[in-house]
């Protein structure tokens, strides 16, 4: 590790923030709020304040849906590097002298055009309407094959909502079996880190996980090199062998954590969508098609990934603010989600909203989330089967909640198949 910072900046950073937060700073507030306090409150407040607020931070908030649409799909907005969006301390990660390819960091996620266009083009064919509908039966296998390992009593996130998709993008990946159960923890700490690196444990943490990530790929990329399989990674060195190392070691990391580690949040939350709002569960249990804009409802009300950040890269106008060039913009695209000029009672769980579609849980523009046909296809399939499975499944016992506040989730969720109904103690 070459730029390891001192206990004292960590602690001088997370000092600063959280003094920020208690006087109200909207970036502050975002990532200081601790994980078990609903931050949805502390989003009206900036809310209240209107739709661009000044955080002494040095950025701007919004909240508003028209202005975090309009950002994302305007090419004078970038995104930035891992370092700079997490405004924490820089992470630069180096063993034995040579670089560790970080899978978010260096990945096209945060990269602008022309290496963004150019590596994304490259995985694009995986994710066409018609690829996504061969995959379907494979996931409904998926799905039931779970189902049928869960007792009576199980946690939702461990042996549910995380292994559907780790083993759908291992399968389009072509990950063997046996590596597949590392990926929970790997893609734990890397989530962890993602809205920053706020102490050593976290740093070294996320090393360990980076660099064995690192050993692991080169030697499946070495494996399909010499003997190809029907799966994107030997797509990737037989058709662009002349892809560097580093491109395709990030590309490669950035599916198989961005599509698992986002996907596990969709069907906890959506199970406890369904347990605040019992009168949901029948129809989801019956129809596919319920599920389906039940789906689109937990991606508004309550999203896996809550903002995003963009730079300017010139000096501009937006919304009536003067921004110079560089200023960060944090668009709430969780808060966007809940903006009243756009949808009709907006605090209401409504699986049958007409504009439900119109939130931004996938983003918008250039970088609009390119697994998100596929994680439709696994978040309807797999509530639809879970409730279908289970009608009377209710919570076991408090459910514990992810640590960040980039990506928002279950980190336990217990409960019982068979149970009659109990109350739920979630935030
Ligand atoms: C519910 C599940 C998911 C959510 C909420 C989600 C959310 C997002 C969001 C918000 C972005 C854009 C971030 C930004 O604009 O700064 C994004 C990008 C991305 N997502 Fe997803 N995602 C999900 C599932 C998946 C899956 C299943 C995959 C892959 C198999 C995936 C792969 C990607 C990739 C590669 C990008 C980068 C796109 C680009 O920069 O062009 N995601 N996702």
């Amino acid at each position: 590790m070459s730029t390891l910072k001192t206990t004292a900046q960590f602690f001088a950073l997370r000092t600063l923030v959280r003094g920020y937060a208690l006087f109200g700073d909207p970036y502050a507030g975002v990532m200081a709020s601790p994980p078990d306090r609903d931050p949805y409150a502390m989003y009206e407040k900036v809310r209240a304040k209107g739709d661009m607020v000044r955080s002494r931070m040095g950025a701007y908030v919004t909240p508003s849906r028209a202005i975090c649409d309009s950002v994302l799909r305007d090419n004078r907005f970038l995104v930035a590097t891992f370092d700079e969006a997490s405004m924490g301390p820089k992470v630069e990660l180096i063993d034995n002298g040579e670089k560790i390819v970080n899978p978010v960091q260096d990945s096209f996620l945060m990269m602008n055009p022309p290496n963004h266009t150019r590596l994304r083009k490259l995985v694009q064919p995986f994710f066409t309407p018609r690829a996504l509908k061969d995959r379907t039966e494979s996931i409904q296998r998926i799905v039931r094959n779970y189902l049928d390992r869960l007792d009576d009593r199980f946690d939702v996130v461990s042996e549910f909502a995380s292994q559907v998709p780790i083993q759908v993008i291992a399968d389009l990946l072509g990950v063997p079996d046996d590596h597949k159960e590392i990926f929970a923890r790997w893609g734990s700490s890397l989530a962890e880190t993602l809205d920053g690196v706020w102490s050593h444990k976290q740093l070294k943490n996320l090393h360990a996980t980076i660099v064995e990530y690192n050993d692991f790929i080169d030697v499946l990329i070495d494996e399909r090199r010499h003997n190809p399989q029907d799966d994107l990674v030997s797509y990737l060195v037989t058709q662009h062998d002349d892809l560097s190392r580093e491109d395709l070691v990030a590309t490669t990391g950035l599916l198989l954590f961005a599509g698992f580690e986002t996907t596990v949040n969709l069907i906890s939350n959506g199970v406890l969508k369904a347990f605040e709002n019992p009168h949901t569960v029948a129809p989801l249990a019956q129809s596919p098609e319920y599920a389906e804009g039940f789906v689109e409802e937990v991606l508004r009300l309550d999203p896996p990934v809550q903002y995003t950040i963009r730079w300017p890269k010139e000096r501009l106008e937006l919304a009536g603010v003067s921004l110079p060039k560089g200023m960060p913009v944090m668009l709430m695209l969780a808060a966007a989600n809940r903006d009243p000029r756009v949808f009709a009672d907006p605090l209401k769980f409504d699986p049958t909203r007409s504009n439900a579609r119109e939130h931004l849980a996938f983003s918008a523009g250039i970088h609009y989330c390119i697994g998100a046909g596929l994680s439709r296809i696994e978040g309807a399939v797999a509530l639809h089967e879970l409730f279908k499975r289970f009608p009377n499944l209710a919570p076991d016992g408090p459910m514990a909640r992810r640590k960040s506040k980039l990506i928002r989730g279950a980190l336990r969720l217990p409960v019982r198949a068979n149970e009659t109904k109990r109350s739920l103690a979630v935030n």
